[in-house]
């Protein structure tokens, strides 16, 4: 039986991340969201669950043509060089053009080397500029003819405090980003996927569906996303369009490395995960990159509208009872 009071773990997990004030606040109220802060979370029930994704089921993409945002790094290039692998030409787009450069190489191996002879397209861009969202649509047609699913993937996360002087700022880059984007550049896609009875994937967060102080704008960017996606696959559904989402939870990517103003960063993500996710371990590329693979395949041609967690189980972890307390 566990012995130690929960506060007591509560405060011995937290002591393990020492941050100046602020900082430190915001920065325990983001890992709390993550669901890293649990009733789960002391050592004593620290879980043994280390397995990360090394197999995938093998979907046919043979001749699709699958669109994937901000697939210049993280979990973009990893759904991105998964699906290459399965068949499938893409388009892979970002800001960054060593990045993108790098990520169309590593696309190009993963297709060679399981001989699915797949192209791959790179556009650098900005999906949050309409000209460049237009473009990015447009050259995949020109180069591939068709478009057969959409990965709404890119976005930006920053935790940001409703004291925050710059709040509205950044409500409006992650609106920008996350939300506005993801909806105009879908509304470009929709004829094109008409054609093809095509799906769309977007990629949504756990925090759509967990809330969390000082994560309200990215959470609320989110959220809207899950009704965006539920809403359209009631639209599109009978024009033969698909439209589905992943919620990960925290999954070994830069983004956290890229949070202004905080210490925040992934190999805390990826230490406090270890200690409180029920599978004892952060989320790879490779998990959403499965889930991403299977919701665009034919194999999911009757999932629609559905907003699945890739969490590790980790949305329900405050819930879970500390082992012993209900005995006190
Ligand atoms: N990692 C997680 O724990 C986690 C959890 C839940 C949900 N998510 C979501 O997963 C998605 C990918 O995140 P990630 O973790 O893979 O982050 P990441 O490694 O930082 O990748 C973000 C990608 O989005 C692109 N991007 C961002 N803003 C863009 C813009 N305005 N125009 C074009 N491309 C843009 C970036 O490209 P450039 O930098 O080259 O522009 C990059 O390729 C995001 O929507 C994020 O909210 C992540």
């Amino acid at each position: 039986m566990n012995t130690i009071p929960q506060s007591l773990r509560y405060s011995s997990l937290l002591l393990l991340f020492k941050y100046p004030c602020r900082n430190s606040i915001n920065n325990q109220i983001s890992l709390a969201h993550f669901g890293l802060f649990s009733s789960s979370s002391s050592s004593s029930s620290r879980r043994n669950f280390s397995q990360k994704s090394t197999m995938s089921i093998r979907y046919d993409f043979k001749d699709k043509v699958v669109l994937v945002t901000g697939s210049s790094s993280g979990i973009g290039e990893g759904i991105a060089i998964h699906l290459s692998s399965l068949g499938a030409n893409i388009t892979i787009t970002g800001r960054n053009v060593e990045r993108l450069k790098r990520v169309g190489e590593r696309c190009r191996q993963s297709s060679l080397s399981s001989s699915s002879s797949a192209k791959v397209l790179e556009i650098i861009g900005d999906v949050s500029k309409e000209e460049d969202a237009a473009r990015l649509l447009n050259k995949t047609i020109e180069t591939f003819g068709k478009l057969d699913v959409l990965v709404n993937n890119a976005g930006a996360y920053q935790i940001a405090s409703i004291w925050d002087d710059n709040y509205m700022q950044n409500y409006d880059m992650m609106f920008h980003i996350n939300v506005r984007s993801v909806v105009h550049l879908t509304k470009l896609a929709i004829p094109y996927l008409a054609k093809t009875h095509g799906n769309i994937v977007n990629v949504s967060s756990v925090s759509a569906q967990k809330p969390a102080a000082n994560n309200t704008l990215y959470a609320m960017s989110k959220a809207a996303i899950d009704m965006f996606t539920k809403s359209m696959a009631l639209e599109l559904g009978p024009k033969h369009i698909r439209c589905n989402a992943i919620n990960p939870a925290a999954i070994r990517t830069p983004i956290f490395n890229k949070v202004k103003n905080s210490d925040l960063n992934t190999d805390r993500m990826a230490e406090a995960a270890a200690l409180s996710y029920p599978v004892g371990r952060i989320g790879e590329p490779l998990d959403c990159a499965n889930a991403v693979a299977y919701l665009a395949s034919d194999a999911a041609s009757f999932i629609n509208g559905v907003c699945l967690l890739v969490d590790g189980g980790s949305v329900n972890s405050a819930l879970i009872m500390p082992e012993g307390d209900s005995k006190k």
